[in-house]
């Protein structure tokens, strides 16, 4: 199996073409000409308790049906046991531009009685990710790098006003060293402008508090005034307080927009004075998409590669690492092949162990099994001896007219 497609293989991967404006060819300073011509490729993961309107927003975002809500569970139904991971892929394209979109969604996060290890098969993929493509990078022969590694992570926010919940700090702290974190508070339609402000303030000092880092759009130096004060204020939004909608609405003075209707009004999705909608679209797909694409790249995947292989004994310094050297690329693939190879053998002893329990539950199920099926057939013969010996006894003592009945019976 492609070690690149290994955490794919857990999900099918759905396949669009998408033709509706999201942005992205709207060309930010930042982005080569080869980018271009090559085409985008952007991973977004998607984290928040059940309902609190991922799948809209990720398609208000790309302003297409990317993928359908989700139909709650019954309650007869039998609910998942983990949070599972599914992979969604669209290609979009944009004035000739190529976007290729893959969401990583995670449901069932949140969704459990007990949802303390809730993080732990999210942060399993994210590694997994990586490690498909560092073992792609150590091959001595390298073909093209099939990249799966997730670009950026959109935590949904319960809007409660109060501050971050326990699981919203348990699952931040595990994951923001290895992904890029945008927090989102969801359904921000359901709090006043002063109820935002406040409860963006307990969030980001509740996040400064257990020092998790955010991803902090970068400040280049040759940007123009423009452009840094358009960074800026997209950076005091966070964390955005979004309203999706893919549905579109008629206002009160006859526009259509997208939106959502309530009795007194419309809030509408992209004007940025009703929420942030319009500042996480300009961050995610077109001001920062490189940025989210360069730091997964050079500080979150270098960091966690570093660790990896320190882990397994290979000590050298990892800037020089990145220049080609067949012998030392040689000595790393044979560590990571030798590593691999001892991860397999201990789970095949598992599988062993695991086999020769079940076999000796079954002997020792059949021998008691064998013993009173034993037992009962020694009582029936026990039981048949005594029944003759009776017999036998009555013949003996009896007259000859009883003997005549007994053998006639
Ligand atoms: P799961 O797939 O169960 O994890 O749900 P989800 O997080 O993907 O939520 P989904 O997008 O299916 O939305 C759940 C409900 O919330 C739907 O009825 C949406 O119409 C509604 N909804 C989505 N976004 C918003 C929003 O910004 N404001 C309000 N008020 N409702 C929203």
């Amino acid at each position: 199996q492609d070690p690149s497609s290994a955490s794919d293989s857990v999900a099918p991967v759905i396949r669009k073409k998408i033709t509706s404006h999201v942005g992205f060819s709207n060309l930010p300073n930042q982005v080569r000409k080869k980018s271009v011509k090559d085409g985008f490729q952007l991973t977004v993961m998607v984290v928040g308790e059940s309902g609190l309107g991922k799948t809209t927003l990720i398609n208000t975002l790309f302003n297409s049906t990317i993928y359908m809500p989700r139909e709650p569970l019954h309650p007869a139904q039998d609910r998942p046991k983990t949070v599972a991971i599914e992979n969604i892929q669209a290609d979009i394209e944009e004035n000739g531009v190529q976007l290729r979109l893959n969401v990583v969604d995670t449901p069932g996060f949140g969704d459990f009685v007990n949802n303390s290890d809730s993080w732990t098969p999210i942060l399993d993929t994210i590694e997994q990710r990586f490690d498909a493509y560092l073992t792609q990078e150590n091959r001595v022969r390298r073909q093209k790098i099939a990249d799966s590694r997730v670009h950026a992570c959109l935590y949904f926010i319960q809007p409660t006003g109060h501050s971050l919940k326990q699981i919203d700090i348990d699952f931040m702290r595990r994951l923001h060293l290895k992904v890029n974190l945008i927090p989102v508070i969801s359904k921000a339609d359901t709090m006043n402008e002063e109820e935002i402000a406040d409860f963006k303030e307990r969030i980001l000092s509740d996040l400064a508090f257990h020092d998790i880092r955010i991803f902090q759009a970068p400040v280049y130096e040759d940007e123009d005034e423009e452009g840094i004060a358009e960074s800026e204020e997209i950076t005091r939004a966070i964390p955005f307080a979004v309203v999706g909608s893919d549905r579109a609405v008629r206002t009160a003075d006859g526009r259509i927009v997208r939106g959502r209707a309530y009795p007194w009004g419309v809030v509408e999705v992209d004007d940025p004075t009703h929420c942030d909608f319009g500042k996480l679209r300009q961050m995610l797909v077109r001001t920062n998409l490189e940025d989210l694409r360069t730091h997964t790249n050079q500080v979150l995947y270098e960091h966690w590669r570093t660790e990896r292989l320190l882990s397994m004994g290979v000590t050298q310094d990892p800037s020089v690492f990145q220049e080609i050297n067949p012998a030392e690329r040689l000595r790393e693939e044979r560590v990571i092949h030798l590593a691999k190879l001892a991860k397999l053998e201990a789970s095949m002893k598992d599988v062993f162990q695991e086999k020769v329990e079940i076999q000796e539950r079954k002997l020792k199920q059949s021998e008691v099994e064998l013993y009173a099926r034993h037992k009962e057939m020694k009582d029936a013969l026990n039981k048949q001896y005594e029944q003759l010996a009776q017999k036998k006894a009555q013949l003996e003592n009896g007259t000859p007219d009883t003997r005549k009945r007994m053998f006639r019976g």
